[in-house]
């Protein structure tokens, strides 16, 4: 069989969205995943693409994150004409709520350090206006108005069959045992059901990465860790809200469908997927405290997805240095879904011999001496 010119290793939406972007370009791709499409976590996350709510501070992880969302909304144009799957692209903004004054002090201060993102304090009042659903209790809330979300799951299918109405090969339950080498150059993967030739092998495996021994033997290792995120589901009646509300880590995301979500617990080194009775109640009891009513909703059901993180929080994108022809696309930890299409179009770029961008250079994979040694 002839060699492909990109093989990606990983069936999550940074794997598919990788695809479909190399799809585009007509080149030959073979996406390879061991389960199937969103097995893991890019079929439980909430889909956030809230990059002004979830960014700490000014730095690499806002700038990329608002990059990215602009992309989104003709990537789900195209995605629906093309793979008939829509994956549900809502912008309702989302309110940051404030429980504390504390909190309400902090939240305005950010509000001052990001004069450029269109966002508004709001007090009591005029946030109860947007959700007054909201606890009468609250401080105020910060309004970011681009903030929006998507079924995470959807995508990543809508991404993968886009992919293939272009020639990309999907094959699903197909374990990736190592790569093939001649020296440094990398030539293929070894897989369960034998070897696949290809140019340029993508990672984009999330936390199997970490597990980099069995992928580039003595070459090193990648510094992922799981970190595990409990969500639930509740069917309020009625609809419960309009927009994403956040408060400290609790976020309530609502759906299409009327249900809503809420998420998520942040358990470092847990390789465990359930969801658990305290994450459950956790979760249960923070939803209820920022929205008394949902004490009434009917409880859909629960589950766990294992964020693969790095040391600084951002993936690794790029070049893996010291082997020819193997690129890094992983550890987005809380931002897979909303890096996806500005990783796949970062990936394109090297693909095409193009190189990383300097906005990206923070994404290099070599910032850790893991990498580099
Ligand atoms: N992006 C939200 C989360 O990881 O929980």
């Amino acid at each position: 069989m002839r060699a492909a010119d990109v093989i990606v290793v990983g069936g999550g939406v940074i794997g598919c969205a990788v695809a479909y972007a190399i799809a585009r370009e007509r080149l030959s791709v073979v996406l390879l995943e061991g389960e199937d499409v969103a097995s893991g976590v890019s079929g439980v996350a909430a889909g956030m693409l809230a990059p002004v709510s979830e960014a700490a501070s000014p730095g690499p992880l806002l700038r990329l994150g608002l990059a990215s969302l602009a992309l989104f909304p003709d990537l789900v144009a195209e995605l629906r004409e093309r793979s008939g799957i829509d994956p549900e692209l809502e912008r309702p903004g989302s309110l940051r709520v404030a429980a504390s004054d504390g909190e309400a002090r902090a939240l305005r201060e950010r509000d001052r350090a990001l004069p450029s993102f269109d966002l508004e304090w709001l007090d009591v009042a005029a946030a109860r206006q947007i959700e007054p659903s909201l606890a009468p209790g609250i401080r105020g809330a910060l309004f970011c108005p681009h903030e929006s979300h998507v079924r995470s799951p959807l995508l990543a299918r809508a991404l993968a069959v886009a992919a293939t109405t272009l020639g990309a090969e999907l094959r699903v339950g197909v374990p990736v045992r190592g790569l093939v080498r001649d020296g440094s150059r990398v030539c293929g993967v070894e897989t369960a059901a034998g070897l696949v030739e290809g140019a340029t092998v993508v990672l984009c495996t999330g936390l199997a990465a970490g597990q980099a021994r069995a992928w580039l033997g003595e070459a090193g290792t990648l510094p992922i860790a799981p970190v595990r995120g409990q969500i639930l589901s509740l069917a309020p009646r009625p609809p419960a809200l309009r927009t994403i509300v956040r408060s400290g880590s609790t976020y309530l995301v609502p759906r299409r469908d009327g249900s809503l979500l809420v998420g998520a617990t942040e358990e470092r080194a847990v390789f465990d997927r359930r969801a658990t009775a305290a994450g459950v109640a956790q979760l249960l009891g923070e939803a209820i405290r920022l929205v008394p009513g949902l004490d009434d909703a009917g409880f859909a059901g629960a589950w766990a997805g294992l964020r693969p993180a790095t040391p600084d929080q951002l993936p690794l994108v790029g070049p893996y240095p010291g082997l020819d022809g193997l690129v890094l696309a992983a550890g987005h930890h809380r931002s897979g879904v909303l890096l996806a299409p500005l990783t796949a179009q970062l990936v394109t770029g090297l693909v095409l011999g193009k190189g990383l961008p300097e906005e990206a250079a923070p994404l290099r994979p070599e910032r850790f001496a893991e990498v580099r040694a």
